[in-house]
């Protein structure tokens, strides 16, 4: 099972997901809700988070994180979380 340590508010919060979550729908559920997330669909960007570390494991952008985030926070490693499956681990923060 995949770690994920995360980081917000000065706090590390780390814990074992299953292979493939996706962290705003076990935000959703209550099972990672230190999490910010908003529409769930790459739309508003409330989700928004750095990767730290494991970013070689995810796979490209898609459309939705291109057309919300940029260039610009891609190039910084910024990715829309509700886009994303956690298939290795990850270290990832949000602001
Ligand atoms: S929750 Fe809205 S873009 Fe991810």
């Amino acid at each position: 099972m995949p770690k994920v340590k995360f980081h917000r508010d000065e706090k590390l919060i780390e814990r074992e997901v299953a292979k493939n979550a996706n962290l705003v729908v076990l935000a959703g559920i209550k099972t990672f809700p230190e999490i910010k997330y908003g529409c769930g669909m790459g739309k508003c960007t409330k989700c928004t988070s750095k990767i730290i570390s494991g970013a070689e494991h995810l796979p490209p952008p898609n459309w939705k994180e291109e057309k919300m985030l940029g260039e610009e926070k891609l190039q910084q490693g910024y990715r829309l979380t509700c886009q994303l499956e956690i298939t290795e681990d990850i270290e990832l923060m949000q602001e």
